[in-house]
């Protein structure tokens, strides 16, 4: 694949991709955006890959979207904007497989958005995180304004979102926003943790595990309990139920396909 602005690689099972701007802070223009599209398409299609890693460098996980880019933009080029970033976002957070976000200093703006999207966020202890948009005069527009709240509540939200200050990892932690924190030089090895961990679990059931807790999200609890209901009992024709139960009964791992 031609990259120009992202890194990726395939090891053992964990797609790793890496914002690779470095001068911008990794801010995303609609070239990056439409490189992650492709990456996350691969992703998906390919069966080797079981867990997909978004990261960034020490000194930034992603500073938001292109200030410059916008700075020229009027209502149009925002709705383009905004299209192909609700685009490749829903992609990501629809993806069948575990996601994580490896976030290292900034996570700002369209950064923090891409975090969001994923089911992981661990948080070196360099980390910032924020929606800054306030500050420049628009609002979050890829999604922080719905995920967030969703995510850690109205009341962390509005401190976030409406001052546009950006918090600290521990603070983060404090509020749910990130699952973990971790010394910046054990961010990648603890992320690898954590991705080979779910490597093991069987597929079928991350994907309706997935699926139950991001649909149900947007349903009534009666209808997210029926959803449940179907996924549980759809997961019964599975080899891997059989496996499972079979290797806990004969006291054995599992050897899931
Ligand atoms: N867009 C474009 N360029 C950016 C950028 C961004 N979001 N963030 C950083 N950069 C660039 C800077 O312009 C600078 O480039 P030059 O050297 O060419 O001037 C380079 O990255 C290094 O940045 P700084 O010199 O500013 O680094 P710093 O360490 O002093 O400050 C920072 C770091 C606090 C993150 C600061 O860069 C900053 O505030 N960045 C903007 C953060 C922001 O507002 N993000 C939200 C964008 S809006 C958005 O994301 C909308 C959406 O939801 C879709």
């Amino acid at each position: 694949m031609d990259l120009e602005y992202i890194i990726f690689k395939v090891e053992d099972g964990i797609a790793w991709i890496q914002f690779n701007r470095p001068d911008k802070l990794n801010a995303v223009n609609a070239k990056v955006l439409e490189e992650l599209e492709k990456i996350l398409f691969q992703c998906e299609q390919d069966d080797t890959v079981r867990v997909i890693v978004l990261r960034g460098n020490e000194k930034a996980f992603v500073a938001g979207a292109d200030i410059k880019d916008m700075a020229a933009g009027d209502i149009q080029s925002a709705y383009a904007l905004t299209d192909l970033t609700l685009r490749v976002q829903e992609r990501l957070a629809d993806l069948p497989k575990p996601t994580i976000a490896a976030v290292s200093g900034f996570a700002l703006g369209g950064g923090c958005e891409l975090a969001l999207c994923c089911d992981f966020r661990i948080a070196a202890d360099n980390s910032r995180l924020g929606l800054p948009e306030i500050t420049l005069g628009i609002i979050p527009g890829g999604g922080g304004t719905q995920r967030l709240p969703r995510l850690v509540g109205l009341s962390a939200s509005a401190e976030i979102i409406l001052t546009g200050e950006s918090i600290k990892a521990e603070k983060a932690l404090q509020i749910g926003l990130v699952n973990k924190v971790v010394p910046l030089p054990e961010l990648i090895s603890e992320t690898a943790a954590l991705a080979g961990t779910l490597k093991q679990r069987p597929s079928m059931a991350l994907r309706a595990a997935k699926t139950a807790m991001r649909k149900g999200l947007s349903m009534s609890l009666k209808e997210g309990l029926h959803l449940e209901q179907d996924l549980f009992c759809m997961l019964f024709g599975t080899e891997d139920k059989k496996e499972g139960m079979a290797a806990f009964l004969e006291k054995r791992k599992p050897n899931y396909r």
